[in-house]
């Protein structure tokens, strides 16, 4: 039975993308026209909760916000309530005395798994997940993914032109963290030749023999995805940098540098170097992302009106649903090299360098 909510927070932690907003205007629309709650925006993530930075979160606040990529509420990757020490208890004690009746955790593994963690002090939340890498294993998609695809896509199409012209391999870098799938979806859709990702650690040798091999049958460019956490095989991934402060340091990038040396060293022929960056986790969230962010976070609000709390709203099988947050945010989802997915991406001539 639908009881009455109270007070609600929000807040969004680890990196930004788009349909944070669209999922902050879906919890506090619904909380406000079905609960008649107020709601409060956490600012920057979990140092919202530590420091007390919050902001009020009317109707106002979330009109015109639908469409707008980051998140008004800003974010952290670095605020933990359990990294350095353990602040826990500093948050607790802020939840009480500003009477809050629910919390909404927008994030990815990360933050889920805080959220998770502080579930045995304030048992009454919910997680909304989201993330360009797309890689929880407890949900189809996540907010964020489908924008991010859309922009490899594009930028692959744009970068088609100049290979085309110039006769030259094309090495795009995709972010994607330690899963495959922004590089290979986007990759995919937007006509990469030879896809290389994390989960299939490649062989330099495989990747110049198959631009040798599109050579000889007379394509004279070929486009290279890369996602950021390729590894040739034996060895690590290729760090960028080390954040400090960050319960999550390892920052990947660089990989496509060394395939584009390899290429232009072994076949003598022109390789330029593209990394798409934070563009990917830029601009307006696609139709999919702005109805997944509205139809999860107003499946959140449902549910905690109901008491339902400690769940993850989901998006699995061509449904929205509910998992239980503790056990869902673990593992994360990874690309099978035996997937469907991966043997269509062969089927239409995509090479992985294994
Ligand atoms: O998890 C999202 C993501 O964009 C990854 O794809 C990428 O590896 C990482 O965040 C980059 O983090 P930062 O914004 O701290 O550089």
């Amino acid at each position: 039975m639908t009881k009455k909510l109270g007070k609600i927070a929000i807040m969004t932690g680890g990196g930004d993308c788009p349909g944070l907003n669209a999922a902050i205007r879906a919890v506090v629309k619904t909380a406000h026209f079905e609960m008649g709650s107020r709601a409060i925006g956490l600012l920057d993530g979990f140092e919202g909760l530590m420091y007390g930075k919050f902001r009020d979160l009317g109707l106002n606040d979330v009109a015109n916000i639908l469409n707008s990529g980051g998140t008004i509420l800003g974010s952290s990757n670095k605020a933990s309530l359990y990294h350095p020490e353990d602040v826990s208890d500093v948050a607790l004690e802020n939840l009480k005395k500003w009477n809050i009746d629910a919390l909404f955790c927008v994030g990815g593994d990360g933050t889920l798994s805080i959220a998770g963690k502080f579930l045995d002090k304030f048992p009454r939340i919910i997680g909304i997940p989201k993330t360009i890498d797309n890689d929880l294993k407890c949900t189809d998609l996540t907010i964020g993914f489908d924008t991010a695809c859309s922009f490899v896509t594009e930028a692959l199409d744009r970068l088609h032109y100049t290979a085309e012209s110039h006769h030259r391999v094309m090495v795009v870098e995709v972010m994607g963290r330690y899963a495959g799938w922004l590089a290979l979806n986007g990759g995919l859709a937007g006509g990469g030749d030879i896809i290389l990702i994390p989960e299939m650690p490649f062989s330099f040798d495989k990747v110049v023999k198959a631009v040798e091999k599109r050579r000889h049958a007379g394509k004279r460019s070929s486009i290279v995805v890369v996602s950021e956490g390729a590894r040739p095989k034996g060895e690590d991934y290729t760090v960028s940098s080390v954040v400090k402060d960050s319960p999550d340091p390892i920052r990947l990038g660089g990989i496509a540098k060394r395939v584009s040396d390899v290429i232009e060293e072994s076949l003598g022929c022109e390789s330029r170097v593209t990394v798409l960056g934070h563009l990917q986790r830029g601009g307006a969230p696609s139709f999919l992302d702005r109805m997944l962010a509205t139809n999860l976070g107003a499946h959140a609000v449902h549910l905690a009106a109901r008491g339902e709390f400690g769940r993850l709203v989901v998006y699995k099988n061509g449904v929205i649903r509910d998992d239980e947050l503790k056990a869902s945010v673990s593992g994360l989802k990874l690309v099978e090299e035996g997937s469907d997915l991966v043997k269509r991406a062969r089927s239409v001539g995509v090479e992985f360098g294994v």
